[in-house]
């Protein structure tokens, strides 16, 4: 499945602050939340609706509406997080999941800590929620546990990533879907993103 790379001047604009190292933890906060809304609109472009009578002050009409219940949101934690609020501006009814996953500093492997999901994950499609996709590690492994948990329609919601993740993920889960605010040009020999914009979860907690 090819990714979706969002091409727009208002992601464009809204990337290039969330990147400079000047932009301090509210503003990068309220920058993520905004991306991630725009992440939500474009993945939900092509979204089933069904069909619903509004009566207005003036009259009936008819209308569309999006089944809330067919979706769970999983940030990756700790990163994930600091998508979520943006996503319930757009989905306020939204089911949200956890995963917890750090990387090792030395291997890069994803270490797996947490899991909780809504009860019934395997009747909704799952869409995962991490700032960056780098070496693939981490969002591989968290499909593969939604995966082992009966999902069967996963996608990804990344703000920036690398080729290499990208490729990876493509390689051992050729059917999810990913959607990315940004692709870099590579990582560097520490397995950060370049350009990038650091540590995402550093900068969204201000724990740097
Ligand atoms: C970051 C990021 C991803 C992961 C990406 O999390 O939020 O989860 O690294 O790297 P990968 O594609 O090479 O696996 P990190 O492990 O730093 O944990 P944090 O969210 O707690 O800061
Ligand atoms: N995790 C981050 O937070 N940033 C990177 O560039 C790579 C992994």
């Amino acid at each position: 499945m090819k990714e979706v790379v969002l091409d727009h001047p208002l992601i464009s604009h809204k990337l290039s602050i969330l990147r400079s190292v000047d932009t301090e933890t509210k503003e990068f906060r309220e920058l993520a939340s905004d991306i991630s809304m725009l992440l939500v609109y474009e993945a939900f472009k092509e979204c089933e609706t069904e069909q619903i009578e509004v009566t207005t002050p003036m009259g009936k009409t008819v209308g569309r509406r999006i089944d809330e219940n067919k979706y769970a949101f999983i940030p990756i934690l700790r990163a994930g997080l600091g998508m979520v609020d943006g996503v319930l501006k757009i989905l306020p009814n939204a089911k949200i999941g956890h995963i917890g996953m750090w990387r090792d500093e030395k291997t890069l492997e994803p270490v797996s800590y947490y899991f909780k999901v809504p009860a019934d994950i395997e009747e909704r499609i799952a869409i995962l929620l991490d700032p960056m996709l780098a070496t693939g590690g981490s969002a591989v492994a968290a499909i593969g546990e939604l995966k082992r948990a009966g999902v069967k329609n996963i996608k990804f919601m990344a703000m920036v990533s690398a080729p290499e993740g990208i490729a990876r993920v493509k390689k051992e889960h050729p059917d999810v879907q990913i959607y990315t605010a940004a692709l870099d040009e590579c990582l560097n020999d520490t397995g950060y993103i370049v350009p990038g914009l650091g540590d995402a979860g550093d900068r969204i907690f201000g724990t740097i």
